[in-house]
C-alpha cells in the first residue's frame, strides 16, 4: 500500500508511540495530522519529523472534543488511534478514564465512520490481561484486569469489534507490552523506574528498585512498535487483536544491573531493594507468535541497543539543557 499524500491522523501524535509513528509516516510521504491534547505529548517530539521536511499539522484538541474530532477526520483515509489518558491517572481518577478512554475512543471511532476512514490500528494494552493466568501471556487469554485503565482498553477493544460489525470500520488493535524509548515520559510504572535508575546512577548513588526486583516486564523498544502499527495499516488484516511483544521477560533487578553496566558503573554500584509495592504485576510476558504469523512482525531491537538509545536521548537533552 503506498501512503504517499493520503491523509492520516494520529491522536496522541505528540507522545512516544503516536510521535514515532508519525516519524514512519514521514518516511512514507503521507499526509500528517497529529491531534493531541498536549495533556503529555510535546511538540518537539515532532521537530525530527518537522526537520525531515514532514507534511504535518499539529491540532491541539481532545478526544472528548466531537466537533474537533469531525472536522479533522475530513478527508482522512486512515487513524492511528494513541490519544488515552495513563495507568496512573486512571486508577486516581476513574471518571477520566471513561470519559477520555472510552467516551474519547468512541467519539473518535464515530468520526471515522462518518468520514468514511478505511481503516483504525489503536492501541490498545496488554493491561487487559492483567495478571497473567498463564504465561507467556497470548491473545487468547481472558481478560484478568481489575484496574480503571484495564478496564477501559477492554472496552474499546468491544466498541472496535462493534463498530466494524455495524458499519464496517476496519481495525487492528495492539496489546502493547512495556513500550521504551526516546521521548519516554517519567510517569509510566516501568518508565519511571529506567529514568530513576538512570539519575541516581548518575549521582553515583545506588538505584533503588521497589520490591525484591523479580517483577518482570516485556520491554519493546518503541521504533519496533511503531514499524508494527505500519504493518497493521498496510495488511489485509481486520478485526484482530495482537500482542506486540518481544517475548522476553526481564527482570527489574536485570534491568537496573543492565543500565549500571550501560553506564560504565559495574563493579562500583549495585541495586539496593525496597520492601514497597511496585506496582507492577509480578510478571509480564507477552506471546509474541500472532503477530508474527498474521503480520510478519517481529521485533528487531535487543533491549541492551533500546537501552543505550535511551540513554542517548537523555544525554542528549540533558547537553541541550546545559547548552542554554
Ligand atoms: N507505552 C506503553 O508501554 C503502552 C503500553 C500499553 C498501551 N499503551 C497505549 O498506547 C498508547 C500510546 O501510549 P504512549 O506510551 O505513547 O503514551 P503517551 O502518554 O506518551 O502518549 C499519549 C498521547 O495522547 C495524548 N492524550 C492523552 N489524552 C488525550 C485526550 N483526551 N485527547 C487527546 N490527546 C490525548 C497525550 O498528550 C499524549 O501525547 C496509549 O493509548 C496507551 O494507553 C502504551
Amino acid at each position: 500500500m503506498d501512503l504517499t499524500n493520503k491523509q492520516i491522523v494520529v491522536t496522541g501524535g505528540a507522545g512516544l508511540i503516536g510521535s514515532h509513528i508519525v516519524d514512519e509516516l514521514v518516511r512514507e510521504k503521507a499526509r500528517v495530522i497529529v491531534y493531541d491534547s498536549m495533556i503529555r505529548g510535546k511538540r518537539e517530539h515532532l521537530d525530527h519529523a518537522i526537520a525531515q521536511g514532514g507534511d504535518i499539522r499539529i491540532v491541539e484538541a481532545d478526544i472528548r472534543d466531537r466537533d474537533a474530532l469531525h472536522d479533522v477526520m475530513q478527508g482522512t483515509d486512515y487513524v492511528f488511534h494513541q490519544a488515552a489518558s495513563w495507568l496512573r491517572l486512571c486508577q486516581e481518577n476513574p471518571r477520566l478514564s471513561l470519559e477520555t478512554n472510552i467516551h474519547g475512543t468512541f467519539n473518535v471511532l464515530e468520526a471515522c465512520v462518518e468520514a468514511g476512514v478505511k481503516k483504525v490500528v489503536a492501541a490498545s494494552s496488554s493491561s487487559v490481561y492483567g495478571e497473567g493466568l498463564y504465561l507467556p501471556t497470548d491473545e487468547k487469554h481472558p481478560f484478568n484486569n481489575d484496574l480503571f485503565y484495564g478496564a477501559s482498553k477492554v472496552a474499546n477493544e468491544q466498541h472496535y469489534r462493534a463498530f466494524y460489525k455495524k458499519y464496517g470500520l476496519d481495525f487492528v488493535a495492539f496489546r502493547y507490552l512495556n513500550v521504551y524509548g526516546p521521548r519516554q515520559p517519567h510517569e509510566a510504572a516501568y518508565m519511571d523506574a529506567i529514568m530513576h535508575f538512570l539519575n541516581r546512577i548518575d549521582a553515583g548513588e545506588p538505584p533503588v528498585v521497589r520490591g525484591d526486583g523479580t517483577a518482570t516486564v516485556d520491554l519493546v523498544y518503541v521504533a519496533d512498535v511503531a514499524r508494527a502499527n505500519i504493518m497493521a495499516l498496510k495488511s489485509p488484516v481486520t478485526n484482530e487483536f495482537f500482542n506486540v511483544a518481544s517475548g522476553t521477560e526481564t527482570t527489574i533487578k536485570e534491568l537496573a544491573l543492565l543500565l549500571i553496566r550501560l553506564c560504565g558503573m559495574e563493579g562500583k554500584l549495585q541495586p539496593v531493594f525496597e520492601s514497597m509495592d511496585s506496582g507492577l504485576v509480578a510478571r509480564r510476558w507477552g506471546d509474541p507468535a500472532k503477530a508474527r504469523d498474521m503480520l510478519g512482525f517481529v521485533t528487531t531491537t535487543p533491549v541492551e541497543e533500546g537501552m543505550r538509545r535511551v540513554i542517548e536521548w537523555r544525554n542528549s537533552k540533558k547537553n541541550q539543557r546545559e547548552d542554554t
